[in-house]
């Protein structure tokens, strides 16, 4: 797919309501499974989400806002580390994850990842310089990345993390030089290209032979790395294998044949260097829903399916009795994050616009776009979004949301019913934005990023604050 340079969704071409979207009964009412746990409308008609209304947090931190639940994190996180522990405990002596921090990191969410005892996946010094400023244990982290610099490598190794991942021959020797000046071991993972066409956007698959990750299983490239990292005790130790295979994925097909692709290879380096491997690492990319065509398995399901898959793999190559098996890993980011949080945005303009014989459709201004959530403009991601301050008894009006950059591709909300008093003033609230939002976020045209907002208890306060102008200005040196 190439995307149009104003972005995929340069507007042409587009007709009438997806079929996911049918004309509502209930223009007020919130699909549950689109949003954070506490959510509900209140007696006025606005969203609260743990007993705040959103009127209150549009005063105290403006708008647009990430508003992200806490608990609902909290509780994520904590289903997938008690739903896969249990399941893989007999088949493998346990699972752990690691929270992909990519999808969304700040300090105090990586406290919150250490508190439920969950491990950390990091994929740049930056995401590292997060958790180290947390206190995150660095046994626990997993340093990932394609090209990672020899400062990468040595605020990783400085800091003690767990595994780096490897993920070129180039990078086996710049690890080597690094740990022998520092006089560290490296405990080493190598990043496997399973081969595995993962259905989902191209842009974020992973594991199919002609792209940047990984080392190739089918052309020998990961076991020469295993005899690489192995051939060098002084500086590295070969702790595991690792695949990840895309993201946003809603069945376990995929991960049947990387999982089998994997054991396999662990076995054959065990056997060839005689050696102790403990882990492998299964990556994220669980599927969430972002409107009513998205039904992921939750964490109890996956866990078992992904059990069950590991324990048959493993006795069709004779290491399934529970002894020869590596202990696995997972790293779901967006399964965990991205439903914890919605975008509050105030409507500033709308505007019908006629677009067929028959149709006019609505276009719902608001005060972000693109900058803040830039994924139907990369991916064609569909999200859907509600009226949040009040509610309506007004008719459904099939609107688009869009932000207030200069593109007709910035889109936030491709399609949506709304009701048809919407009104500039009136304050929308936009799903499943928790991953890879705030992190891909921008200041095209300048735009000060959002906050993001975190809400328990009744009570809501900044964990990131908003960006000022003189925050923008602070690096024009000029
Ligand atoms: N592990 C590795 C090695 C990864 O590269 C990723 C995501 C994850 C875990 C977490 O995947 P998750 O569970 O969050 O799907 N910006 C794109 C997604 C890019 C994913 C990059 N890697 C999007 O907005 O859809």
């Amino acid at each position: 797919m190439r995307a149009h340079e104003a972005g995929a969704l340069h507007a042409e071409g587009y007709g009438g309501p997806p079929l996911y979207l049918p004309y509502p009964d209930d223009v007020n009412a919130l699909l549950e499974q689109l949003w954070p746990a506490s959510v509900i409308r209140g007696r006025s008609g606005a969203l609260e989400v743990a007993g705040v209304d959103v009127h209150a947090i549009a005063r105290e931190f403006g708008t647009p806002a990430y508003v992200l639940d806490e608990d609902d994190f909290r509780a994520r996180a904590r289903a997938f580390r008690d739903d896969f522990a249990a399941p893989f405990h007999e088949v493998c002596g346990g699972a752990d994850v690691y929270y992909a921090g990519k999808a969304f990191l700040c300090t105090e969410v990586a406290r919150w990842v250490a508190e439920e005892g969950l491990s950390l996946d990091v994929s740049t010094g930056g995401e590292l310089a997060v958790a180290q400023r947390a206190g995150f244990p660095a046994a626990r982290i997993a340093m990932h990345g394609n090209n990672k610099t020899v400062a990468e490598i040595e605020q990783a190794l400085t800091y003690g993390v767990g595994r780096i991942v490897v993920d070129s021959l180039t990078e086996i020797e710049r690890i080597d030089t690094v740990a022998r000046r520092l006089g560290v071991v490296a405990p080493v993972m190598i990043r496997v290209t399973v081969g595995v066409e993962a259905h989902t956007h191209e842009f974020i698959a992973t594991a199919h032979e002609d792209q940047k990750f990984g080392l190739s299983l089918a052309t020998g490239a990961a076991a020469e790395a295993a005899r690489r990292v192995v051939a060098r005790p002084g500086s590295m130790r070969l702790v595991g294998l690792h695949s990840h295979i895309g993201s946003q994925i809603f069945d376990t097909g995929g991960f049947e044949i990387s999982a089998r692709r994997l054991i396999a290879l662990h076995a054959d380096i065990v056997r060839e260097h005689g050696i102790e491997m403990p882990h492998i690492d299964l990556g994220g990319g669980f599927g969430i829903a972002y409107t009513s065509q998205h039904t992921p398995l939750d964490p109890a399901r996956l866990g078992r399916l992904m059990a069950d898959i590991v324990e048959r793999e493993g006795k069709a190559i004779g290491v399934g009795d529970g002894s020869g098996l590596p202990r696995v890993s997972i790293e779901p980011g967006r399964a965990i994050v991205g439903p914890s949080t919605f975008t509050l945005y105030e409507v500033g303009t709308v505007k019908p616009v006629v677009v067929g014989d028959r149709m006019t459709r609505t276009y719902v201004s608001v005060d972000g776009g693109m900058s803040d959530n830039i994924r139907a403009a990369l991916y064609e991601a569909d999200y859907s979004c509600t009226l949040a301050g009040r509610t309506s008894g007004a008719e459904p009006m099939l609107a688009r949301v869009v932000g207030r950059h200069c593109e007709s591709g910035d889109i936030v909300v491709l399609d949506e019913y709304l009701p048809a008093d919407l009104a500039p003033g009136d304050l929308i609230a936009v799903p499943g934005t928790g991953a890879y939002c705030r992190s891909l976020s921008s200041q095209y045209n300048h735009t000060p990023r959002p906050p993001v907002v975190a809400v328990r208890g009744g009570r809501a306060r900044a964990i990131v604050r908003r960006e000022t102008i003189d925050d923008l200005l602070a690096l024009d040196v000029g």
